[in-house]
């Protein structure tokens, strides 16, 4: 397993793009830096990180998806081997907010961004991207932010959790490889943050309700049981949680 590190770059996830296109990069490159400075988030954010406190890595995944469906499986890998390593430092609380920020009780601790291109061969190489607030404890001006640090008030070693963490990534994208996203699946549904807890949402045109999310569909869309006992689906950018 090959590991880039780096002190500073704008942004590991285009660092490990841009390689990827023009080199033979092996699978499972790592690449990590100590800080960004254009750090991307979900859907056009910028992801903003102290220097040196915190995990910042993108991983290359190639030749594991085949179609452009599986790319919500994917996530769900990625969040669950997050999960998974988290639970290894006996972290408690820890739950996914659909679709896959990384919560410590009601506190983003990681986010995640892949990023997926479309070779000719018809194969998907998709760059990973994780940042994980390991020992920074001021989120100034982001109330809904935490770390490892301030959940746990201990300090942990950046190194080793990206260790763990890669080593469950290989695992769940070994279960996709086999077709065996069933177990994927059921776990993220288990692990869902607010799943069948009362919750109010915000819908595209500002329009507050409540409900109870049931479940994620195959095409990735959260579920949600409205008041009048129908069940309405929500894309990403159609919903926002009130939480
Ligand atoms: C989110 O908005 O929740 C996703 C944040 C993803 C941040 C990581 S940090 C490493 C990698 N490089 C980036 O530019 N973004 C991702």
């Amino acid at each position: 397993m090959k590991v880039i590190k780096l002190d500073a770059i704008d942004s590991t996830n285009d660092f490990l793009k841009g390689l990827s296109q023009t080199q033979n990069m092996e699978n499972f490159t790592i690449v990590t830096a100590n800080s960004q400075t254009k750090g991307k988030g979900q859907m056009g954010s910028s992801w903003q990180t102290e220097r040196g406190k915190n995990l910042i890595t993108s991983i290359l995944i190639r030749d594991t998806l085949t179609s452009i469906e599986g790319i919500f499986v994917l996530n769900i890998a990625v969040a669950l081997a997050i999960i998974g390593a988290l639970k290894k430092y006996k972290i408690p609380h820890l739950f996914i907010k659909w679709p896959n920020d990384i919560m410590a009780e009601n506190k983003k601790i990681a986010g995640i961004l892949i990023e997926n291109s479309i070779k000719e061969n018809g194969r998907i190489d998709s760059i990973v991207g994780i940042g994980l607030n390991v020992n920074q404890t001021n989120f100034e001006n982001l109330p809904k932010a935490s770390s490892l640090k301030n959940h746990m008030n201990l300090d942990f070693d950046i190194e080793s959790l990206l260790e763990s963490i890669v080593s469950e990534i290989q695992t769940n994208v070994e279960k996709i490889r086999n077709n065996e996203t069933e177990f994927l699946w059921k776990k993220y549904t288990a692990n869902l943050f607010r799943k069948d807890s009362p919750t109010v949402f915000e819908d595209q045109n500002s329009i507050k309700f409540m409900g109870l999310i049931q479940r994620v569909n195959s095409d990735g869309k959260l579920e949600i049981l409205l008041e009048d006992d129908s069940v309405k689906q929500f894309g990403i950018k159609e919903v926002t949680m009130i939480y």
